[in-house]
């Protein structure tokens, strides 16, 4: 693409059911890696686990990215978002002019910021959705919901207590959803081509991970597990609970909600 050749395709849409939807139908038409698709409102956006995902028209970066990552493993598929993230950690702390180290992961791939009484507040979700073929990732699509220029005041009340926005951490200043996007592309570029030499940024990745050293509660399909988080593991992708002194690595396939109390 001109430009930027990392990109075979970018559209901007004023309004669609959900990016995810229309990056997925050009992957099952052909398209090729890496397609982007970028959405100033969604009528049917979507979470992880079955949940949706809401913004107002203008308020939030909402981008889902194409790929077809011959050679990845599947067993590294969860690196393509945790990928994406890590770029889109940095790109937020560029454009809203926030001091390196502002923004955490919350594992698996939620952006979050301290809260002012200590509460962990959303800024970011990730949401990927990978095709298998064969013992490889046949296509993938990540998609990033930012929530940005949106001020406080328009927060939805249900939510208003775990979530925040660039505009409200950049102290009400506007945030350039195009900026944004624009260097976010340039930092996934660099991080893509590293994946696709098979470097993975494990030590950003763990060093950006929030949970690392707290107490954290997690729903699992049917049970609910208390431990302390020690880590995540660069290889599987997991969060590494102990519980009763006995460390279980959990799939992020298995967590309905992660909490840190
Ligand atoms: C989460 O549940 O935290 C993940 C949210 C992902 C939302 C983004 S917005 C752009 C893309 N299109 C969607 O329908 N969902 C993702």
């Amino acid at each position: 693409m001109k430009g930027r050749p990392f990109l075979s395709r970018l559209e901007r849409f004023a309004s669609v059911d959900s990016t995810q939807r229309i990056v997925r139908e050009w992957l099952d038409a052909g398209t090729r890696e890496v397609c982007v698709a970028v959405a100033d409102e969604q009528t049917a956006g979507r979470g992880r686990q079955g949940r949706g995902w809401l913004a107002p028209c203008g308020a939030a970066l909402l981008v889902s990215a194409g790929f077809r990552p011959a050679g990845l493993p599947v067993r590294h598929a969860w690196r393509l978002a945790a990928t994406a993230s890590l770029a889109m950690v940095d790109a937020v702390e560029m454009v809203a002019g926030l001091p390196e180290g502002a923004l955490f992961l919350k594992w698996p791939n939620d952006l979050v910021a301290d809260g002012p009484d200590g509460r962990l507040l959303k800024v970011a979700g990730v949401l990927g959705e990978t095709v298998a073929m064969g013992g490889a990732v046949g296509h993938a699509i990540i998609g990033l919901g930012v929530n940005a220029d949106w001020p406080a005041s328009d927060f939805p009340p249900a939510l208003a207590a775990g979530m925040t926005s660039l505009h409200e951490l950049a102290g009400g200043r506007h945030v350039d959803r195009d900026a944004l996007l624009d260097t976010w592309l340039g930092l996934l570029e660099a991080r893509i081509e590293a994946l696709r030499d098979g470097k993975f940024d494990a030590a950003g990745w763990e060093s950006r991970q929030v949970t690392t050293g707290r107490q954290v509660m997690m729903d699992l399909a049917d049970e609910v597990l208390v431990g302390m988080a020690s880590g995540v593991d660069p290889e599987s992708g997991s969060l590494l609970v102990t519980e009763d002194e006995t460390a279980r690595p959990i799939d992020s396939g298995e967590v309905l909600r992660c909490r840190v109390v």
